[in-house]
C-alpha cells in the first residue's frame, strides 16, 4: 500500500474506535476478529457500541430472509446516529465524536452490495467476505470517493496471504478458545442455500499456514481450537510435499502442538465424512466427542429435492460408524422444515430420524426462500402456518433430547475448560467436552485451565458443577439417554 490511510477529521479524540457487529455463522465471527486485526495497525481499538465508535462494520449473513433484513434496519439506526453526529459537529462541542464511517461486510455485502448502496446512502464501504483484508486501502480511497463496491471476486488465497503474522502481526486472542478458518466456500449447491453464491467455491488453506496460526494461538494460551469451514470435512489443504491433506491428517498434526488440548471442527457434510476422519475420533484424545452433522430432513424425497446427494439410510450408517469409533460422541444437527413440497408424511420422517439418532443439541429453521436459489422458484411452497407448527413440534422434541442429555450428566465427572467469569465474579463458566456450558462456583482462578468437575445437575442450556468430587464416575457412554 503506497497511500497514507484515511484519517478521520476529529483527530482530537484518539484512539479511533471500531465497533463490529457480527451476524450469521462462526466463520463470520472469525472474519470479524481478523478485520479488527487488520485495522489495529491503523490505530483502531475495538469498542462495544456503535455510539462510541468512529468506524462501524456490520458483518452480515444472507442465509435466511430475516438475517438479511436485520441489516437494513440496523443501517437505518446507524444512519440516524451518523446524521446526529454530523449536526453536532457544526456546533463543535469539542470532545464528542463528529463523524462515523459505516461499512457493510460479509455475505449480504457479497450478494447485494449495489442494493445496499442504493437503499442506504449512509453506507461508505461494501466489502465481501474474501476482500476484507483490503479495508485499510478502502479507507484511503474512501477519503476521495464514496460508493465503491469491492470484493465481488472469490480469491481467499489473497485474503489469507494478506492476513499472515508477517503482514499484520499476531492475531488477537480472546480467552482459551479460538476459531480457526481452514476451509472456505461450498461446491454442494443444496437447492435452498445461498452459501455457494456468497462464499464461492471450496478452497482449503495449506497445512503449514493452519499449523502456524494454531501455534501462535497456543503460544498465547489457547487450549481449544475449533476448525471452521462451510464444509470443513472437505478440507484438502496442501501438505509440504504439494499433495492434498485431509481433515483427519490436519487434526493429527494439530494434536502435536504443545498446549493445544482440544480440537473441534464445524460444519460437516455427511458426504465428506471420510473413513479416516471417523477413525480419528477413536484415535485422537484431543478430538472432542462432538459432531455437528446437519441432515436437514429425514425424508428421502425431500433430501433429493434439496440436492443433498444422500439419503436417510446413509446418515444412519454414518452415525453408527462414528459411535462405534467413539461411543461417547454426542451429535448435533441442522434441520429445515417446510421445504417446498414437504408433506406431513415427509415431516414425520424427520421426526422419526431425530428420535432414532438422539441429538445433544440442534438448530432448526423454517425454510426461507432465497433469491437466486433453485428451491425459491419451486411451485409447492408450504404455507407459513403449517411450517411454523412443524417447527414447534420438532423443536419440542429436540429440546427434550437436549434436556435429557444434559440431565444425564448429573453425578458424573468431566473435564471442563474454564473460559470466563460468571455473573457473581467468583463463578467460572467453562465448556464440557460435549460443548455444554458448565457453571462452577469459586473457580474464577481456574480460567484458561482444564479441570475435572463433578456435575450436580444439568438443565436445558447448561450444567452446574463443583470442583470437589467424591467417587463420581466419568461420563463415558451414551447410557440410553435420549430418544426412546
Ligand atoms: N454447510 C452446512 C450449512 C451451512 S448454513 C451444511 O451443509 O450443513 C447453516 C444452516 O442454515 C443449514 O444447515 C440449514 O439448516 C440452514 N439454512 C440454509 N439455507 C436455508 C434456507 N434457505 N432456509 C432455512 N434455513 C436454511
Ligand atoms: Fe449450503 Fe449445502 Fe453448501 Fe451447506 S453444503 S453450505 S447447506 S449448499
Ligand atoms: Fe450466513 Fe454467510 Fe455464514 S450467509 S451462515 S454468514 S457463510
Amino acid at each position: 500500500m503506497t497511500e497514507t490511510p484515511f484519517t478521520p477529521s476529529d483527530e482530537q479524540t484518539p484512539p479511533r474506535r471500531l465497533f463490529i457487529k457480527t451476524y450469521g455463522c462462526q466463520m463470520n465471527v472469525y472474519d470479524s476478529e481478523r478485520m479488527a486485526d487488520v485495522l489495529r495497525p491503523l490505530g483502531y481499538a475495538t469498542t462495544d457500541t456503535a455510539e462510541d465508535a468512529d468506524f462501524v462494520i456490520l458483518n452480515t449473513c444472507h442465509i435466511r430472509e430475516k438475517a438479511a433484513e436485520k441489516v437494513y434496519s440496523e443501517l437505518g439506526r446507524l444512519r440516524e446516529l451518523k446524521d446526529a453526529r454530523a449536526r453536532n459537529s457544526t456546533t463543535a462541542t469539542g470532545t464528542s465524536r463528529t463523524s462515523m464511517i459505516i461499512a457493510v461486510a460479509g455475505c449480504v455485502a457479497q450478494a447485494e452490495g449495489e442494493e445496499i448502496m442504493r437503499r442506504q446512502p449512509a453506507v461508505d464501504i461494501v466489502v465481501g467476505p474474501q476482500a476484507y483484508h483490503q479495508l485499510p486501502e478502502l479507507l484511503t480511497r474512501m477519503a476521495r470517493a464514496r460508493g465503491e463496491r469491492i470484493g465481488a471476486d472469490f480469491a481467499p488465497v489473497d485474503k489469507f496471504d494478506a492476513l499472515t503474522f508477517e503482514k499484520i502481526g499476531a492475531r488477537s486472542v480472546n480467552g482459551p478458545t479460538a476459531f480457526l478458518t481452514v476451509q472456505e466456500g461450498c461446491d454442494k449447491f443444496c437447492s435452498f442455500c445461498v452459501v455457494p453464491y456468497t462464499r464461492g467455491a471450496e478452497w482449503s488453506r495449506p497445512v503449514a499456514a493452519v499449523l502456524a496460526e494454531a501455534r501462535q494461538l497456543a503460544d498465547k494460551g489457547v487450549r481449544e481450537i475449533t476448525l471452521l469451514g462451510q464444509n470443513v470435512n472437505a478440507y484438502d489443504g496442501e501438505e509440504a510435499d504439494g499433495k492434498p491433506s485431509t481433515l483427519a491428517r490436519l487434526a493429527h498434526a494439530l494434536a502435536e502442538i504443545p498446549g493445544l488440548s482440544r480440537i473441534r471442527y464445524t460444519t460437516s457434510h455427511p458426504n465428506d465424512m471420510s473413513d479416516d476422519l471417523i477413525a480419528a475420533h477413536g484415535e485422537l484424545e484431543a478430538l472432542m466427542p462432538w459432531l455437528h452433522l446437519p441432515v436437514q430432513s429425514g425424508s428421502d424425497r425431500i433430501l433429493r429435492a434439496m440436492n443433498r446427494k444422500h439419503g436417510r439410510q446413509k446418515y444412519f450408517d454414518l452415525i453408527d460408524r462414528v459411535r462405534a469409533a467413539r461411543p461417547d460422541i454426542a451429535l448435533s444437527g441442522d434441520f429445515i422444515v417446510g421445504f417446498p413440497g414437504e408433506t406431513d408424511a415427509d415431516f414425520e420422517q424427520t421426526m422419526d430420524l431425530v428420535r432414532r439418532v438422539g441429538y445433544a443439541s440442534a438448530f432448526s429453521f423454517m425454510y426461507s426462500p432465497r433469491p437466486g436459489t433453485p428451491a425459491a422458484s419451486l411451485g409447492s411452497q408450504v404455507p407459513a402456518a403449517v411450517a411454523r407448527e412443524r417447527l414447534h413440534a420438532l423443536q419440542a422434541l429436540l429440546w427434550a433430547q437436549q434436556t435429557a442429555f444434559n440431565a444425564a450428566m448429573a453425578g458424573h465427572t468431566m473435564d471442563v475448560l474454564f473460559e470466563k467469569t460468571g455473573r457473581n465474579g467468583a463463578q467460572a463458566i467453562g465448556r464440557s467436552p460435549w460443548l455444554q456450558s458448565v457453571h462452577v462456583e469459586d473457580a474464577d482462578h481456574l480460567i484458561g485451565r482444564i479441570v475435572t468437575v463433578e456435575i450436580e445437575h444439568g438443565r436445558q442450556n447448561s450444567l452446574k458443577g463443583r470442583l470437589l468430587h467424591d467417587g463420581a464416575t466419568p461420563f463415558k457412554q451414551r447410557d440410553q439417554l435420549i430418544g426412546a
